[in-house]
């Protein structure tokens, strides 16, 4: 199993290179590392799982056109170049394809455990210190606007609060981030959520304030 793993490293590490600083070889490093973590708690198939963390963003659909099946199609090849078994490959392609939040809705409702830690390891990667700095560099890297000061984002906005504030990396914390503690899936990521959930509260109280100047 070393020699898969070790393999699958190095691939992705070069499949990777010069990607947006938020989904790059770190942010997978992260999560591969989070979700061997939460495996220890769990018990599952820990090759589908590390596999399955290092493979997840290998051709992320939004920055391929939205091209839903590259990922899919890349992992099946290298997994097969590696002599993975038919039973790897499928459970691993069915992480990769189910794993994304905006797909939630669509994910069967008996999820195997491996999708359910690696999806908590991914999601735990957007929230907390991490989730802002990643938050914030990709709408840096989209050239969105920070803040609209107009308006200020909340869970349940009305439809034309939401088209305003659509867009700016702000709102990117109410229309995700600030859901993701709810969806976790297993107790550990329960728990690692709950307190990166509140930093990102702080974080936007602050936040506020500077902006209103309220010193
Ligand atoms: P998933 O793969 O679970 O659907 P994404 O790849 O869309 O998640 O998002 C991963 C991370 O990329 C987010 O947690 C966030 O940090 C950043 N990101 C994605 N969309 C936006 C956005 N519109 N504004 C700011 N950051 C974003
Ligand atoms: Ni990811």
């Amino acid at each position: 199993m070393k020699n898969i793993i070790d393999n699958t490293v190095v691939f992705v590490k070069e499949k990777l290179e010069g990607a947006e600083a938020g989904h790059d070889w770190f942010h997978i490093e992260r999560v591969w590392k989070l979700s061997k973590k939460i495996a220890e708690t769990e018990s599952c198939n820990e090759e589908v799982v590390e596999l399955s963390a290092l493979l997840h963003d290998i051709a992320d659909p939004k920055f391929h056109n939205g091209d839903e099946t590259l990922a899919l199609k890349i992992s099946r090849e290298f997994l097969e170049s590696q002599d993975a078994s038919e039973e790897i490959i499928d459970q691993v392609l069915f992480v990769i394809r189910n794993i994304s939040f905006k797909n939630r809705g669509e994910v069967p409702e008996h999820q195997p455990l491996e999708l359910k830690i690696v999806q908590d390891a991914d999601r735990l990667d957007a929230i907390g210190a991490i989730g802002v700095a990643r938050t914030f560099n990709f709408g840096g890297f989209k050239n969105n606007l920070m803040y609209h000061p107009d308006i200020k984002p909340k869970l349940d906005m009305s439809k034309e609060e939401y088209k305003k504030s659509d867009g700016t990396t702000v709102n990117h914390f109410y229309e995700k981030l600030l859901l993701l503690k709810d969806l976790m899936n297993t107790e550990k990521g329960k728990k690692i959520a709950g307190e990166r959930h509140v930093f990102m509260q702080h974080f936007l109280d602050q936040f506020y304030k500077e902006w209103n100047c309220e010193i």
